[in-house]
């Protein structure tokens, strides 16, 4: 795989892709998969006079999204100092544990508090306002401790509002650039390796630039892969190199200065 510059993004399946990347060449990974909330789902609510209450997150939501299938690939790309941080719902917490506690030294958990949740209309249970972050490494990892006060395993924004927030499409899980910022640079140091297999609209992959960290990101869908490169083309990118790179099937771009090279398979052909 060439080296990465500034960023690589893939239209994939991030399961079959991680193949590809060898072996020790991760600092961070942080990503957020699915979080298979579909089977707790009553389904969306309905109302006269506003379109319904999102329940169910999305059709990819309900794709089973299981931690022991991750734990090789995620062990064999991490460098020896690498940190993982992980997005997880309240009914995968339990398999994570199972599954990557025994294989690192340390397996702890963020709170990410939402200050604006959505409303319980029904007042019958708490708002959901608390996202559990897993936090995986082993002994001599990279961990930029700051002050005692700012190193609390809590951290408190609002969920993604305003211009942050994407349209056409809206991601349902879109993170805040601002929390996955405090985590990249507490785990990881400038010109790292970000990799975020679940990359929905990019937002793991904007902050990483914004951090001068270099980004591999992966997703699936069509839709939110070309939101995630609109995204990162606007993103501040405070100059690691100009360099990046997308690729959609066999094809991929590397864009340098505005000259595009286009690679197919092993063949690299300059255009204009
Ligand atoms: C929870 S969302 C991530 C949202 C992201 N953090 C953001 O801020 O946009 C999970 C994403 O993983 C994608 N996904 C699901 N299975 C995948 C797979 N096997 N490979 C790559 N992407 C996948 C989904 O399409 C979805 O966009």
């Amino acid at each position: 795989m060439r080296k990465i510059k500034l960023y690589r993004i893939i239209n994939a399946d991030a399961q079959k892709y991680i193949k590809k990347i060898p072996s020790r060449s991760v600092d961070l990974i942080l990503t957020d998969p699915p979080y298979n909330l579909s089977p707790y789902s009553t389904g969306n609510i309905k109302f006269t006079w506003r379109k319904d209450f999102n329940n169910d997150l999305a059709g990819w939501d309900k794709k089973s999204f299981i931690p022991a299938n991750w734990i090789n690939e995620f062990k064999r790309i991490l460098k020896p100092t690498g940190n993982i941080f992980a997005f997880c719902s309240y009914n995968l917490i339990g398999k994570w544990h199972a599954v990557f506690d025994p294989e690192f030294d340390t397996f702890q958990f963020m709170v990410w508090h939402k200050t604006n949740p959505p409303p319980k209309v029904r007042r019958a249970g708490f708002l959901n306002s608390c996202e559990l972050i897993v936090c995986v490494w082993n002994k001599g990892h990279t961990w930029n401790f700051t002050k005692q006060n700012e190193m609390h395993n809590f951290i408190e924004t609002p969920i993604c509002m305003g211009r942050e927030r994407t349209k056409n499409p809206v991601h349902p899980t879109q993170k805040p650039v601002r929390v996955l910022k405090h985590i990249i640079k507490i785990a990881s140091n400038p010109n790292d390796l970000v990799f975020d297999p679940f990359m929905g609209v990019g937002s793991t992959g904007v902050a990483s630039v914004e951090m001068r960290r270099r980004f591999l990101g992966v997703e699936i869908d069509k839709k939110y892969f070309n939101k995630a490169k609109m995204r990162l083309k606007t993103a501040q990118v405070s100059s690691l190199s100009d360099e990046f790179e997308i690729q959609v099937g066999k094809n991929l771009s590397v864009y340098n200065k505005g000259k595009i090279f286009k690679r197919e398979g092993f063949r690299m052909a300059k255009q204009k």
